[in-house]
């Protein structure tokens, strides 16, 4: 017999505020196979907790690497809100920790938000630049010191990134070369997705892999990630219709230019 789930919704209602312009809640078809999606939606979802006690400081908790992380979300902000793509993204690194292995790895986040995508790589040993626009890093720095202070081999740096102005110069490619790209929920309505594109494409070397959880709500997506293909390789990691993200695996594909995974083997 078929039947819809509203997979993701149970969870969060369990939250006082159901903000339900984070979470889409599409309906899944569990006759379309859909229940491995539901599965793995559940999966990383539960990696979310709320605070039994409310206290003075409203907060968001998550459990990644045995470890409970507390992140201080803001409303007035995008960046200062944390996005499903970024627990979506901490859950493949933290249960691909072997095939992705980030211990000593160089790690750049694009749009680092409220920051629990750089908290976990680091967690995960890596040494990790964690970057978004100015009035977004007090909050972000709040939430990466607070959660990685004495848990981590390397200090991660939070420093501005704005999307295609002056990257050359911040992060000149002589002394920057980064092993990942994290990215989670940084393609939508706003007007700097070809700013975005150049960022990836200037930060990415032949070495580098992008780890990216996208997000789809609007037709500026799709014809991002066609654009996205034309200059990357890519590989579809995660398909979670029930949470319209999907995660890419991406790399150049330039020519002569191999699959940095399998060179590293
Ligand atoms: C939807 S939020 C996602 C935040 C976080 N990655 C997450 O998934 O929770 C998009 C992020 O991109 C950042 N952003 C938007 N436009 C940007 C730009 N032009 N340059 C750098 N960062 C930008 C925002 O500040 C915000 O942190």
């Amino acid at each position: 017999m078929c039947h819809n789930v509203f997979s993701g919704l149970y969870f969060h209602s369990a939250h006082p505020i159901v903000d339900l312009n984070r979470l889409f809640v599409f309906p899944v078809d569990v006759c379309t196979g859909a229940a491995a999606d539901a599965e793995l939606a559940e999966a990383i979802l539960s990696h979310q907790f709320h605070p039994s006690v409310l206290g003075p400081e409203s907060w968001e908790g998550y459990v990644f690497s045995d470890l409970e992380i507390r992140i201080k979300e803001s409303t007035d902000l995008y960046g200062a809100v944390l996005w499903p793509s970024a627990i979506v993204l901490c859950h493949f690194l933290e249960t691909n920790r072997d095939e992705y292995n980030l211990m000593d790895k160089n790690v750049i986040e694009l749009g680092a938000g409220t920051g629990l995508v750089t908290i976990v790589a680091s967690l995960l040993g890596a040494k990790v630049t964690s970057t978004d626009l100015p009035d977004v890093l007090g909050n972000l720095l709040y939430n990466v010191a607070r959660n990685t202070k004495d848990r981590c081999k390397y200090i991660p740096v939070v420093t501005e990134l704005v999307w295609g102005q002056g990257v050359d110069k911040r992060f000149p490619r002589a002394t920057h070369c980064f092993d990942y790209i994290l990215a989670a929920d940084v393609v939508y309505a706003h007007p700097y997705l070809q700013e975005l594109m150049d960022t990836f494409d200037y930060l990415c070397q032949g070495n580098t892999q992008i780890l990216w959880a996208m997000r789809f709500r609007l037709d500026p997506e799709n014809s991002f990630v066609d654009r996205f293909r034309q200059r990357f390789h890519v590989e579809e990691l995660y398909n979670l219709p029930s949470l319209s993200i999907k995660l890419y695996r991406a790399w150049r594909k330039d020519k002569g230019s191999k699959d940095p995974k399998d060179a590293a083997e």
